[in-house]
């Protein structure tokens, strides 16, 4: 049943943990939204969600879970490990085998503190390749069929899906607007905050592959990479964010020491 908020302070939000950010948009993302986080190649959308998660687990004990379909989860630890995101202070899970699946959510459903899971699906991918699953490529429902269970026999708060670019290449959709739809539902529907990469083209013309995402989702996180006179600035702009007065413009994006900070003009480049 849909709980229906009488005030504005019922509705519960997600803090991105980005300095400067949560500030302008009422602390944080509406519980339960789909958000895309779009942007080029290299713009930091990994990160940021990571980033967010991780946050989300050390601080606020949540469960979250990233779908990783283009980095293996060696790749992704080395990579938070060089952000300087101290793993060892969050209780990481990760699933790159199917049979230990069940052990896992035990795991966390025994667990008295926020879990960090990451799910390898090229892992996964190689394990079961030669299986029925394999073969009709239909990963969308091994990533459904890991999120049902985990909401339904342990905790899950936050999923990161890295990325939908990956996906449709996994995917065959036979009629990709009405299985986006489908899939925007089910994401709704389980009532976990979703972030859903997405790999922008080079020429920015559009926030992603089939055009429907942008309004099927709740929210758009953009990411950009400008050159200005040779140096590059990376910026940061919430483009929509349902149930949320938000700020719309880009600001500034910088990470250091572990940290993502927003800041409104941000440092005017070398020239
Ligand atoms: N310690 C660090 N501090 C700041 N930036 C870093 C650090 N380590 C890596 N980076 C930057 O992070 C960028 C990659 O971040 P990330 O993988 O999150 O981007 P992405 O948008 O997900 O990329 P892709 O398109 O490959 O998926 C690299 O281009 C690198 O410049
Ligand atoms: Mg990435």
């Amino acid at each position: 049943m849909v709980n229906i908020v009488s005030n504005k302070e019922q509705i519960k939000r997600i803090r991105t943990y980005v300095e400067g950010l949560d500030e302008v948009m009422q602390n944080g993302i509406p519980e339960g939204s789909v958000i895309l986080v779009a942007g080029t190649s290299g713009t930091m959308k990994s990160s940021l969600a990571f980033s967010i998660m991780y946050n989300q687990v050390l601080h606020e004990n949540k469960t979250t879970i990233y779908f990783s379909l283009e980095q293996s989860y060696w790749s992704l630890i080395n990579h938070a490990v060089n952000l300087d995101f101290d793993m060892s202070q969050v209780n990481t899970v990760i699933i790159h085998d199917i049979n230990k699946l069940d052990n896992k959510i035990k795991e966390i459903r025994a667990s008295q503190t926020g879990n960090f899971v990451i799910v390898d699906l090229g892992a996964l991918r190689k394990q079961i390749k030669d299986t029925k699953i394999g073969e009709q490529g239909d990963w969308i429902n091994v990533i459904k069929n890991i999120i049902r269970r985990f909401k339904e026999e342990a905790t899950l708060d936050i999923i990161t899906l890295d990325s939908l670019s990956a996906l449709y290449i996994l995917s065959r959709f036979e009629n990709p607007r009405l299985e986006l739809f489908h899939i925007f539902e089910f994401f709704r529907d389980i009532g976990v905050t979703s972030f859903l990469i997405s790999e922008m083209p080079l020429d920015k013309s559009r926030f992603s592959e089939y055009g429907v995402e942008d309004y099927l989702s709740d929210g758009i996180i953009y990411l950009e990479r400008t050159d200005q006179y040779r140096k590059v600035i990376r910026s940061i702009q919430i483009v929509k964010m349902r149930a949320t007065d938000v700020d719309l413009d880009m600001y500034t994006l910088y990470f250091s020491n572990g940290k993502f900070k927003a800041m409104y003009g941000g440092k005017a480049p070398l020239v």
